[in-house]
Order: structure tokens, then sequence, then C-alpha cells
């Protein structure tokens, strides 16, 4: 007698894609990430590395270039100069380069225009810091230093819960080398720890799959979302893109009306990262206003905090938190319209056209 084993499928454990099963081994993930390097009571983040930090410089591609913009912000928020390079252009035009730690963000540790812009940062003198998800990778071995995401193999190609996993990592790279500016680090630590228990209350009731059923057939995406939500509207439109082979477009809030506000109709939804009820909130609404008196349908992810409501058709809610960790949460609801976008128009969601899950060629 025999019995049917089809490895594909028990490895799904029992969801109908990796990108799913990894979407939903998030909470796990980070905490993985977070084990045994923070302490909430004494306000401390330890890593077993300590890199000497005057200013930084973060290359990387695709959705690691959208980890990497947000690093590079928590670091100018404690008063660092810091930017993100695409690895591509940074290896072609290279930025000058003193006294800067050069981060390369990557999930494999293979891509090779990040290990290129490494090989240069490295050529000039740079020390060289490797945040990836795989420990024996060329990347973790010929950076001076490498931090591990440790969200466990990823098997989508389109990054889910390692996206998760570099922006939780890269805020405890901040938090322990340069701190947090204005911010308190004991609220910063504790909001990463309740990471894993908000994505899971995320996970349990998101509305995601409603949304994308109403808005499956529009002509093209639009995103966008302000300060650390501008990485997130960024990863949002990338996300859907690959998995759905729809148009979709993000951008920092306030860049809309400069030129692409001319796109803008009843046929293209608007997702709107708004979270909190300061400034940013307030511009964003201004700017979610504009997209409305358009035509467009306008779908909020928020933690309820603004009057963004008013102004939507539907609501993605995220539990209320820190402004940098509200970035993680939100970006969770963005993967879930994505994937669900794609599963109703039958993609290859694991294996989307034309991609790879690492690329090995500049
Ligand atoms: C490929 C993948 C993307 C990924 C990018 C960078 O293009 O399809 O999902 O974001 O490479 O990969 P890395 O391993 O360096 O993070």
């Amino acid at each position: 007698e025999t019995v049917d084993w089809d490895p594909e499928a028990t490895g799904k454990a029992g969801y109908d894609h990796f990108m799913l099963k990894e979407i939903h081994e998030q909470p796990r993930a980070l905490r993985q990430c977070l084990q045994g390097r923070v302490d909430e009571l004494a306000g401390d983040v330890t890593l077993d590395i300590d890199p000497d930090i005057d200013r930084v410089q973060f290359v990387a591609c695709g959705t690691s270039y959208h980890a990497a913009l947000y690093g590079a912000a928590l670091f100018r928020a404690a008063g660092v100069p810091a930017q993100a390079f695409l690895a591509h252009e940074y290896a072609i035009q290279t930025p000058p380069v003193e006294d800067d730690l050069v981060v390369a963000v990557s999930q494999s540790g293979e891509t090779a225009d990040t290990l290129a812009a490494i090989r240069e940062a490295d050529r000039r003198g740079a020390d060289t810091l490797a945040l990836t998800n795989v420990v024996g990778s060329t990347m973790a071995r010929e950076c001076t230093d490498a931090l591990f995401i440790r969200s466990g193999p990823e098997i989508g190609v389109a990054a889910s819960k390692t996206f998760s996993a570099q922006l939780t990592a890269v805020n405890l790279l901040a938090l322990a080398t340069v701190g947090a500016g204005d911010e308190d680090v004991r609220d910063l630590i504790g909001a990463l720890r309740d990471l894993p228990a908000d994505i899971q209350t995320i996970l349990d009731a998101s509305g995601a799959r409603e949304v994308a059923r109403e808005y499956v057939d529009s002509e093209s995406f639009f995103f966008i979302g302000r300060g650390y939500h501008h990485p997130v509207a960024l990863e949002g439109a990338l996300k859907l893109k690959e998995i759905s082979y729809t148009h979709a477009e993000g951008f920092a809030a306030g860049e809309l009306k400069h030129g692409t506000l001319a796109l803008v109709t009843p046929d293209t939804p608007v997702f709107a990262v708004v979270t909190g009820d300061g400034e940013a909130a307030r511009k964003t609404i201004g700017n979610v206003k504009e997209v409305e008196a358009r035509g467009a349908p306008v779908i909020a992810v928020t933690d309820g905090e603004s009057d963004v409501e008013r102004y939507a058709d539907a609501v993605l809610e995220i539990p209320s938190t820190h402004a940098r960790t509200a970035a993680v949460l939100a970006n969770v609801q963005l993967q879930l319209v994505a994937y669900h976008v794609a599963n109703e128009l039958g993609r290859s969601i694991d294996k989307p056209r034309n991609l790879a899950k690492s690329v090995t060629v500049e």
C-alpha cells in the first residue's frame, strides 16, 4: 500500500502558496530576529557586532533597497548622515567614501549588483557590513561584519518575511550603534517586541482579500506614504507588480501631485498609508483629498488615529504602535493585498514570470 505524498504541498503546510505561508510565518520570523538581542527593561539592544559608525551608506536592490531606504532614515533620525543607494548605481558612480560604514542589505547575500558595490566600497577602504538572511553567503563572508536577520528560508520569489525581518534588524542595528535620536529607546524596544503579536492581529482579521476582489480589475494601482511609509509605498507597488503583473507605482505622498496625478482616475485605486495624527498624517491626508477629488478609490492603511477614514472607500486596519514599527505593520497589509490580487488573477505566485529569487548577474 502506498500513500500519496507531495513534497511541494507538504512544504506549504496547508497554504496554497509558499508566499502565503511565509507571510503567516512573520510573527515567528521576527521573534527569531529579536531573540536574545533586546532587553526592554534595561533599554538595551545587544548585537554580536559593534561597528564604529560616523556615517552610513546602504547599498541594495529590489525589496532590499526599500529596507535600505528605511534604514537610512533611522540613522538620519539619530543624527548620523546616512543614504541608501541602488547597488548597481553605486558600483558605477561611487559616492565619496569617508569613514562610512557601507551596509549591504541582501536577503540572499548573493546578488551580483550588491556584491559589486560592496567590493568597490572595500577597495576604497570602507568597513562593510552584510545584513542578510544567509549565514554562509558570499556577502556574509566578504564583508567585515555580518548581521543576520534570522527569518528562516524563503521559497517564494517575492520577498515577504525577509523584508519584515530586514526592517526589524535595521532597527536593532540603529538602536545598538547610534540610538534613536529624540525617540524613547524603551518605547521603541517595546514596539519591536510587540511586532509579532501585532502582525498576528493583522493576519487574523485582514480585509485585504475583500479589497483585492473589489479592485482586481483596475488599470493601475498607486501607493503613497510619507517618511517611514515612503519605502512601504514603494514595496507595496513592487510586490503587486511582481506577482500580479498589474501596473503599480509607489510614491512619497508629496510627490504624486508633481506629475503622476495626471494618471489618477476612477480606475486607479490609491493605497494611502497614514498612521498617527501628526504632521506626516495631516499632509498625507491632504494628498488623499487630491486623489479623491479626481474620483480615485482610496484604500487607507491606518491605525485609526487620524480622520483619514472619512476620505477612504476602504480601510485596512493596523494596531497602534510607534511610527517606525507602523511601517512594518502597514507593509503586511499590502503584502496580503498583492497576494490576493495575484490569486484572483490566477498568477504563478511563487514563481512569477521573468523573475529569479536571486540574481547573480550584473
Ligand atoms: C531579485 C529578487 C527580489 C530581490 C532582489 C534583491 O531581483 O527577485 O525579490 O528583492 O533580487 O535580492 P537580495 O537577495 O539581494 O535581497
